[in-house]
């Protein structure tokens, strides 16, 4: 059965688009001294959610709110406004992958367009800057009507990449990256 989402978090502004368990996983998964990219970030409540028990840590979110979410925002709120108003001291807020420019990352959330396409970018794209421990976490890849495109994504970047798909976490599968080396 699929965990509930989206989810009204307590202090935040606007629904963060993903399950406790997911949050949890995530958060896991994050080393306190670590980078996160956030690929579709929306509101931003999932962001600050992470940031506010990983302080240390930087969350890099990118969004071009492309029109997500208007159904769930109330009159006269965006989700640009909602993600100022989320906003933490190390939370980044970027509108393209392109304008990025890190490496090492140990954590990379891909959540943004769930078509095939989009979400086999932004799996290339993770691999370029990932760590070799690093994590893929890619949402919506299980119990929702768009699990199919993202799969056919996962599993084109799998047979191509040396990556591990692991169990899944509510709707999200991570992909853990393998030694190039072992
Ligand atoms: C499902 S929501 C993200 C939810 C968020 N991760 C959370 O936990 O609340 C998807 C987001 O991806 C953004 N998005 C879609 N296509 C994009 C693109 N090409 N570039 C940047 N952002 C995009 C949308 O604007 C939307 O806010």
């Amino acid at each position: 059965m699929i965990e509930d989402f989206p989810l009204q978090l307590e202090g935040y502004h606007g629904l963060s688009w993903i399950s406790h368990s997911e949050r949890l996983w995530l958060i896991d998964h994050l080393p306190a001294l670590g980078t996160m990219v956030e690929i579709g970030s929306a509101n931003g409540a999932t962001a600050a959610a992470i940031a506010d028990v990983r302080p240390l840590a930087e969350i890099l979110c990118v969004d071009n709110f492309c029109g997500f979410d208007k159904d769930h925002l109330g009159d006269g709120q965006t989700l640009k406004a909602n993600w100022m108003a989320n906003k933490r001291p190390n939370m980044k807020l970027f509108t393209a992958l392109t304008d990025i420019l890190v490496k090492d990352v140990q954590l990379v959330f891909v959540d943004g367009n769930h078509s095939e396409d989009d979400t086999y970018t932004n799996l290339l794209w993770a691999d370029g800057v990932l760590n070799h421990e690093g994590w893929i976490a890619v949402h919506d890849a299980f119990g929702v009507s768009w699990e199919v495109d993202v799969m056919k994504a996962v599993e084109r970047f799998v047979e191509e990449f040396f990556y591990e798909k692991s169990e899944f976490v509510n709707t999200m599968l991570p992909l853990r990256r393998m030694d190039y080396d072992g």
